[in-house]
């Protein structure tokens, strides 16, 4: 079993580490071209297992990753909200990534939001980063979105071509969202 430390609860939503169970509906979801949409490919099964395999590992090596999530009523797994390291170089890295893919059928409900502001909470008062990071193709809206809404901001001069896409690509250019920990403090204190 894990430890419990590893789990976040919110109002509705257990981020959990993964479950042999949830690689199907995982794969299933990546499998999905509408969840897919601002990303350059679709991960087939043996690339969606490889996710929950890095995930796993980070949460031993670093004490975070990305997070299974479920809905507290139902058990239904629903995707990943969580932290990871950047795996390419740009001015700003290393650094720590707040991310999130969920179902569709889970969107529209607040649920992303909800899970990041757990997420955001936990890299800043447990593992103690000193800022989070953020980035996605510039027409992504919804994710843009919940990076707004918990209080991350963005800076156009901060914006980048992203380096393993080709040039041409329309997904190409990247918008790069930040969250200090001064920021953070100012922001989630209303909440403790
Ligand atoms: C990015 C993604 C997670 C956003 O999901 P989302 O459901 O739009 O985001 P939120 O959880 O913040 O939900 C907000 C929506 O829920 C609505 N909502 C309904 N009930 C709500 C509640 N109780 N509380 C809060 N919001 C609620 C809000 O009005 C908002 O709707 P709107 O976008 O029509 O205004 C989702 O689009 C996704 O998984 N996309 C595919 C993967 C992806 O692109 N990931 C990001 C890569 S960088």
């Amino acid at each position: 079993m894990h430890d419990a430390r590893d789990e976040l609860r919110t109002e509705r939503l257990l981020l959990r580490r993964w479950r042999d169970a949830d690689r199907a509906p995982f794969a299933a979801l990546n499998a999905d071209p509408e969840v897919m949409r601002y990303f350059p490919s679709r991960p087939d099964r043996a690339t969606s297992d490889l996710i929950i395999d890095k995930a796993e590992a980070s949460f031993e090596a670093e004490g975070f990753g990305l997070w299974a999530v479920e809905r507290l009523d139902g058990e239904r797994f629903i995707g990943f909200i969580g932290l990871a390291r950047a795996t390419f170089e740009m001015p700003f890295t290393p650094c720590v990534e707040i991310g999130w893919r969920l179902a569709r059928e889970a969107w529209g409900h607040g649920y992303a939001t909800e899970g990041a502001i757990a997420v955001r909470d936990r890299a800043f008062a447990v593992v103690g980063l000193d800022e989070l990071l953020s980035w996605t193709t510039v027409a992504n809206t919804p994710s843009r979105r919940v990076m707004e809404r918990i209080g991350m901001s963005h800076d156009p001069t901060d914006d980048f071509d992203h380096p393993r896409l080709d040039a041409g690509d329309p997904l190409r250019p990247h918008v790069l969202y930040r969250l200090s920990r001064e920021r953070w403090d100012a922001v989630s204190s209303g909440g403790r």
